[in-house]
């Protein structure tokens, strides 16, 4: 047996980073990925830094940032953000907050739509994680549009994270996943086998996925002609710095007259005063005025 192809048998245990590191590693990943992990975060950023130490069969952290800070090609980096990533997400997750999409928010879109005698309508999931969210938001705009062959109707999925990027690709999914799909959807846009849950052809044909970095000038600049953006659940991890750049990105890629919706604790007022804020009911959704 060739000893070094051996998987790495002792385990690693990094406790009580000196804080000097942690700093250091922390702040390569704030300049990355705008992940802001505080001080108290240190032991979770601990456990997930194991991992990866385990897998380059390095023991002391000192080397692994050495390595990390050398990685030209990020590499490493990339892999350690993926790491530190939260990825829980699960279809049709806050309902009331998706009602308030599809009865008050689409209507109104399609109606200036039809007004305008366009029928593309455009909805980017950032920071989808492993798919739920962008099929959810599919799903919906089948049940609103009865027409939809009429339509041009794009769900695009983004995320920073290849492995959660795989598994949406996959789209198939366990039961806790599709938990909260109400019973009638779940039958019509879901086939089950040994447990597992598939997304119907119907709805993954409408969304594409892509790698996009939210506070990647150049990706984000790329992004335009969106007429909805949901990002829910992912500025919380970030700092206001990098909320307000990520929030930026998204008012230049929003067609006039366009929506953003955020997780539930989450909210921009604090952050810039260029979004038009609007309760629904239980919620607050964010628009940039119409020209
Ligand atoms: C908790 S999940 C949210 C999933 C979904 N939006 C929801 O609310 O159910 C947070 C996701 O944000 C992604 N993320 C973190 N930093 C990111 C960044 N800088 N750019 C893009 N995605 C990022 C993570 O990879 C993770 O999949």
């Amino acid at each position: 047996m060739d000893l070094l192809k051996r998987p790495f048998a002792q385990p690693v245990a990094v406790a009580g980073l000196p804080p000097p590191v942690f700093r250091r590693l922390r702040d390569i990943v704030y300049g990355h990925a705008g992940l802001f992990f505080e001080d108290s975060k240190q032991y979770f950023v601990e456990k997930r830094l194991e991992r990866r130490m385990q897998d380059l069969r390095i023991v002391d952290p000192e080397e692994y940032l050495r390595r990390l800070e050398a990685d030209l090609g990020r590499a490493e980096l990339h892999n350690l953000i993926e790491e530190l990533t939260v990825n829980e997400t699960y279809f049709f997750r806050n309902v009331p907050q998706l009602e308030g999409f599809s009865t008050k928010v689409l209507p109104r879109l399609i109606a200036a739509k039809r007004q305008a005698g366009t029928r593309t309508l455009r909805i980017w999931s950032a920071a989808c994680s492993t798919g739920e969210e962008p099929y959810t938001l599919a799903i919906i705009l089948r049940e609103a549009l009865p027409d939809l062959t009429n339509w041009h109707v794009e769900v695009l999925g983004t995320d920073i994270d290849r492995n959660a990027l795989r598994t949406a690709h996959r789209a198939t999914y366990e039961a806790r996943s599709v938990k909260d799909v109400p019973p009638d959807l779940l039958t019509r846009y879901f086939t089950v086998s040994d447990g597992k849950w598939q997304v119907a052809p119907e709805v993954t044909k409408l969304v594409s996925l892509q790698q996009v970095n939210l506070i990647d000038k150049h990706a984000m600049r790329r992004m335009s002609g969106f007429d909805v953006i949901f990002c829910r659940n992912v500025l919380i991890y970030f700092d206001d710095s990098s909320r307000r750049l990520t929030l930026g990105y998204f008012y230049d890629a929003l067609n006039p007259g366009g929506y953003v919706f955020l997780g539930h604790s989450e909210s921009v007022g604090r952050i810039t005063a260029a979004f038009r804020i609007e309760r629904l009911e239980t919620f607050l959704c964010y628009s940039k005025q119409a020209m």
